[in-house]
């Protein structure tokens, strides 16, 4: 790729809304293979377009750290620190070496519109990896992203390496199979009714990423229920895999994104929905959806299995991004 090409394909990107990334999503969407399409959504919730314009809008050093102190950001909210472990959720991250070539190999800089130049990308990497697109849409479209975000020279530095291991199973029907699987109490499930337990697997790659819930007990304390530690993975995790800190929707730690399963918790009140909103998590979540992509883990109650992904950063990104750039006199 030449300096004109890269630059060719930046400004077409730049020149993209989070709102014209997000109607993008929906034109793939139904083309997406149905192991990524749930996540590829997530990933775009995790990494929205507003988070890297707000600490990435100053040639200030100093303002990001500040703009991050201002939107109480918590984890690792740094996209360029975790490029290939970002995508290891994705079942495309087996072809995520390939996808990053084909995005920096993208001559034309852009295929007409940001779908189309998404279908492109996917099916160049499709075509040399002998595998049907679809599977690679997904992951495509997040390359892309990665590409507006973190710039050419942090995609190209790490553009051999793989995503970050484990991945999940090679054949994406096993994949889904194990998420519709019905877990089990063992003999006499079928009698145990209100005190049926459900499995909540945080890590579906991992064979110890699994916990059980109470039937109606919310995630994050089924998974403080686990007695375990995970601070050796974020220092967010004191109580459990799932990040907590206040368990009643105030503080915003726990949100996490459904990959299976969603019509399996309580539906979402609309005390959930404003914090989601509060926070700016809900930014793929359908307006009224009663069982949305993202949640809180401690308003959503288990009433059957999940399969859910947890995000490596929290904050308040909306209000404090405005109220901080006014107070740094930036807005
Ligand atoms: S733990 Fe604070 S919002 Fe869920």
């Amino acid at each position: 790729m030449t300096v004109m090409e890269k630059t060719r394909l930046l400004n077409f990107l730049e020149a993209q809304s989070q709102d014209a990334w997000l109607r993008a999503l929906d034109e793939i969407g139904p083309s997406i293979h149905a192991v990524d399409r749930e996540a590829t959504r997530i990933w775009f919730a995790f990494w929205p377009l507003e988070l890297h314009v707000a600490l990435a809008g100053s040639p200030d050093p100093k303002e990001p750290m500040q703009i991050a102190r201002l939107m109480d950001l918590e984890g690792n909210w740094r996209l360029e620190e975790q490029i290939d472990s970002s995508v290891s959720f994705l079942y495309g991250a087996h072809y995520w070496a390939r996808v990053k070539n084909a995005v920096l190999a993208e001559a034309e800089g852009t295929s007409g519109s940001l779908a189309m130049t998404i279908r492109s990308i996917a099916e160049n990497a499709g075509a040399a990896e002998r595998v049907d697109p679809s599977l690679l849409l997904g992951i495509s479209a997040v390359g892309l992203m990665i590409l507006r975000q973190a710039g050419v020279e942090r995609l190209e530095r790490s553009k051999d390496a793989k995503a970050t291991p484990p991945l999940l199973p090679q054949d994406p029907a096993q994949v889904i199979a194990k998420r519709l699987r019905r877990s089990s109490d063992g003999l006499f499930t079928f009698l145990k009714g209100v005190n049926r337990k459900w499995d909540v697997r945080w890590e579906e790659k991992r064979t110890d990423g699994v916990f059980r819930a109470i039937n109606g007990q919310d995630i994050a304390m089924a998974g403080g229920d686990t007695g375990s530690d995970y601070r050796h993975l974020d220092y967010r995790r004191p109580a459990g895999p799932v990040p907590v800190e206040c368990r009643v929707g105030s503080c915003g730690y726990c949100w996490i994104g459904l990959l299976a399963g969603r019509e399996n918790l309580s539906p979402i009140t609309s005390f959930e929905r404003e914090r989601l909103r509060y926070f700016g998590y809900d930014t793929v979540n359908a307006p009224e959806e009663t069982s949305p992509l993202i949640r809180l883990a401690c308003q959503a109650q288990c009433q059957g299995d999940v399969t859910l992904t947890i995000s490596p950063w929290n904050g308040e990104l909306d209000r404090r991004h405005d109220e901080g750039r006014k107070k740094l006199g930036t807005a």
